[in-house]
């Protein structure tokens, strides 16, 4: 139980993959989890099941990240029921896979809203009450395709999360002296249930193979990654962690 008493903020968290699991797992070390996704139903009922599981605090909040008064709604119902926000994780993301000339203004600025602008949303929303309590654990998550790129028709995507990891590069700069710590990460091919929607069975093949690790990523791997950062990590700040089995190397 080494988050007792902590109280962690996650954005996408109702979903099958990283979100999801990483609730539950800081859930499983005591911390009390505000479950926050762009769809309300599936956030309420994925909180009231970690609350029962884990027997901790557990709210479901409606919360799209690329919506400023839900931000806002959020952060401040958090303080007002909880207390105060500890540990916030920006798992928020999403893709429109297209080549660079048929993408949209639309697509551009959807896949770099979510991922970028929510990213900003919610640290400067939740910045005031970690630098007023000297602590906070901001995790980004990012991706692998902001190094080596992806194949075609992921360039909107790719530079959102490099942009991500800019961003809380300097983010960790500003506030290190209010012993709040920014890393990212970056995770590559993590295997979820939308997977075989998104990429053809001879591709997800062809990754799987080029894992050093010879086994999928799961959205377990990337939770445990933000539980070390968020329960030890005190001297770690404006670091990158991929989380690839091997698959990139830095
Ligand atoms: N799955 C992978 O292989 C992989 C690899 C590298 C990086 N990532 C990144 O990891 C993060 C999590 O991805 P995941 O695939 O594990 O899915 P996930 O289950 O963690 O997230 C999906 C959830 O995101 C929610 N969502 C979508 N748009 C939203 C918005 N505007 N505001 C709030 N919630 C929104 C959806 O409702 C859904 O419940 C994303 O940032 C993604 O880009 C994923």
């Amino acid at each position: 139980m080494k988050l007792k008493d902590r109280v962690a903020l996650l954005t996408a968290a109702a979903g099958a993959g990283i979100g999801q699991a990483t609730a539950r797992l800081l859930a499983s070390e005591g911390a009390s989890v505000v479950v926050t996704d762009a769809h309300e139903g599936r956030a309420r009922q994925v909180a009231e099941s970690i609350a029962e599981e884990y027997g901790v605090d557990s709210i479901g909040m409606a919360c799209d990240v690329t919506r400023l008064d839900q931000v806002e709604d959020v952060v401040n119902q958090t303080l007002n029921r909880l207390g105060r926000i500890d540990i916030l994780l920006n798992n928020a993301g999403t893709n429109r896979p297209a080549q660079v000339v048929d993408i949209t203004d639309e697509m551009w600025d959807l896949v770099m809203n979510v991922s970028l602008k929510g990213t900003f949303y919610c640290c400067r929303a939740v910045l005031p009450s970690m630098i007023k309590q000297q602590f906070g654990r901001i995790i980004n998550i990012a991706s692998t395709a902001a190094f080596m790129g992806l194949k075609a028709g992921h360039a909107h995507y790719a530079a959102a999360k490099a942009g991500v990891m800019a961003f809380s590069r300097c983010l960790a700069m500003e506030v290190a002296e209010h012993y709040i710590t920014v890393n990212t990460i970056a995770p590559s091919f993590i295997y979820n249930e939308f997977i075989p929607h998104l990429y053809p069975e001879e591709e997800i093949k062809r990754m799987e193979e080029a894992i050093p690790y010879a086994r999928k990523g799961t959205p377990d791997d990337v939770a445990q990654t933000v539980v070390f950062l968020a329960t030890g990590g005190e001297y770690i700040t404006g670091q990158t962690i991929c989380v690839t089995g091997g698959s990139w190397m830095r």
